[in-house]
């Protein structure tokens, strides 16, 4: 009686952690889009650094050019080059989206900041 009954609060315990470790997971990533952070640094490499490598007329663009916040503002935006054309002119949404990601993982201010040297 005494066992069955502890068997029962411990599966309750466990099942109320899992729950909170689901939220704290969830919660952990609101405000990181969904995308691939590899396919991001390539799509990167191919389309966006043809015109900002260092010394390119558009300038040198890496993640450290922004932080995680301005990059975030710089995509709901998803204007370019001054606001003269959208940011889709050179990939659909699904591809900056992954762009995205990555620019904001390897930003300034993130914890493993990138400069995508090429
Ligand atoms: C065809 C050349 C070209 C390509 C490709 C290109 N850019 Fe640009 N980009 C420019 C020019 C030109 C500017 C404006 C530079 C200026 O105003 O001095 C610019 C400006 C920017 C800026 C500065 C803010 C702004 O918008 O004015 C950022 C950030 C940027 N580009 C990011 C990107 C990203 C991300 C990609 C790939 C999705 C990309 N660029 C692809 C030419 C390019």
């Amino acid at each position: 009686m005494t066992y069955r009954y502890r068997a029962l609060r411990l599966l309750i315990f466990a099942a109320a952690s899992l729950t909170v470790i689901a939220l704290l997971s969830v919660l952990a990533s609101a405000g990181t889009p969904k995308g691939s952070e590899t396919k991001g640094r390539a799509y990167y490499r191919q389309m966006c650094k043809d015109c900002h490598t260092k010394g390119a007329k558009a300038g040198e663009v890496s993640p450290l050019t922004k932080t995680q916040a301005q990059w975030r503002t710089y995509f709901q935006k998803a204007k370019h080059a001054g606001g003269s054309e959208p940011l889709t002119k050179y990939m659909d949404d699904a591809k900056l989206l992954d762009v995205q990601v990555f620019l904001i993982n390897h930003a300034a201010d993130s914890p493993q900041p990138e400069t995508c040297g090429k």
